[in-house]
């Protein structure tokens, strides 16, 4: 697929007004994307487990205008029922991005309705399950005006459109691992559009475990945006993008043959790499809160005492993912209630899985 092909076909139906539903999930990355180029590419592939608890629901009604604007969009935002205009601009943004590939957005008035499963307040970016969600919903318009359209195809275009409007959430449409960016040895995969993981998965990771501590739910101090415009001047950047292609490769065979030690020394890796590029870009930036480390300690402690395999991933914030085999739950979770639940800002967690992408509704 190149980019024209993303640009839409002669419509054969006309819709007058409606509504259409979609919920999509939440994605971890296991191997990180930071840095990007042109209009949201990234700077190197990544590759990620999709979630399943933690998503958004999106409606979205649509009424035809009787002539079509000249500028701008006819929108307004709820977020749990409640008029969001926070929202606004990064929609306004992500519509002006995608005009050329959705040309319909100038003709309806449109009433965004959007909830998430996990508290907005959570630290948790509601962009990639939002994204990905809305993107779904104006697929799923696209694909009632042009009804022969295919499964692959829907799913590709909601995928690149999600990606313009915030990178990741390219990979909250499919499940359950999904790589996005372009490498030689992922056969079908795209800077424009995330893709399932085509190879083979061992079946330890059927169901993995993702529990999320919520050790700050504060607004990002560092919006995503800016960290990734710092690696472009980054004394480290190119020695990180070629790692993450190396990286890609070393997980190939991780995720065949289930080494979960493998498995583990690379995820953990990977966050702590995502973390080292924000503490030496200039500005420099900590993202991590002193209980992101004494949790990062006693995950490491309980794994040498028990030779559980459970370990860590981050985001760009200081919640630390739990992430584990389904078979060592109930022993990671009584770990977590009684050793980590005194790290989180009051006690908040949030258990989660491995789940398959987004759904209509
Ligand atoms: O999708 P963005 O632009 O918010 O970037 C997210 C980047 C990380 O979450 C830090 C890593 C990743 O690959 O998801």
């Amino acid at each position: 697929m190149n980019i024209n092909d993303f640009l839409p076909k002669a419509y054969t139906h006309t819709l007058i007004d409606d509504s259409v539903s979609y919920e999509a999930p939440s994605n971890i990355a296991l191997i990180k994307y930071w840095g990007k180029h042109g209009e949201q590419l990234p700077k190197n592939p990544s590759i990620s487990f999709t979630l399943s608890n933690c998503k958004t629901t999106t409606t979205l009604s649509f009424e035809a205008l009787e002539e079509e604007l000249d500028e701008g969009y006819d929108f307004e935002v709820f977020l749990d029922g409640e008029p969001e205009p926070g929202f606004e601009p990064k929609i306004e943004q992500f519509f002006n991005r995608i005009n050329k590939y959705i040309p319909f957005l100038r003709q309806y008035r449109f009433k965004i309705e959007t909830s998430n499963s996990f508290p907005h307040s959570s630290g948790i970016a509601s962009s990639a399950s939002g994204m990905s969600a809305l993107s779904l919903c104006l697929m799923q318009m696209e694909n009632l005006m042009q009804p022969n359209m295919s499964i692959e195809h829907f799913n590709e275009k909601a995928s690149f459109l999600a990606r313009l409007g915030s990178g990741s959430a390219c990979r909250s449409v499919n499940g359950p691992l999904v790589v996005w960016g372009s490498h030689e040895s992922i056969e079908g995969s795209s800077d424009l559009y995330g893709i399932n993981y085509p190879y083979k998965i061992n079946e330890v990771f059927n169901d993995y475990k993702d529990t999320i501590l919520l050790v700050d739910k504060g607004e990002k101090q560092v919006s995503s945006t800016v960290g990734h415009n710092l690696m472009n001047n980054h004394p480290y950047a190119v020695g990180r993008f070629e790692q993450a292609f190396e990286q890609i490769l070393n997980i190939i065979p991780i995720l065949e043959n289930g080494n979960l030690d493998a498995f583990i020394h690379l995820v953990e890796r990977e966050a702590l790499t995502l973390h080292a590029m924000m503490m030496t870009s200039s500005p420099y930036f900590i993202l991590m809160k002193p209980n992101t480390l004494q949790i990062i300690e006693k995950i490491w402690n309980f794994r040498r005492e028990t030779e559980i395999p459970v370990c860590f991933t981050l985001d760009a914030g200081a919640n630390v993912h739990v992430l584990y085999p389904e078979s060592h739950e109930q022993r990671v979770l009584d770990f977590i209630k009684n050793e980590l639940v005194a790290y989180c800002q009051n006690g908040h967690y949030i258990c989660d899985s491995v789940g398959s992408g987004a759904r209509k509704l």
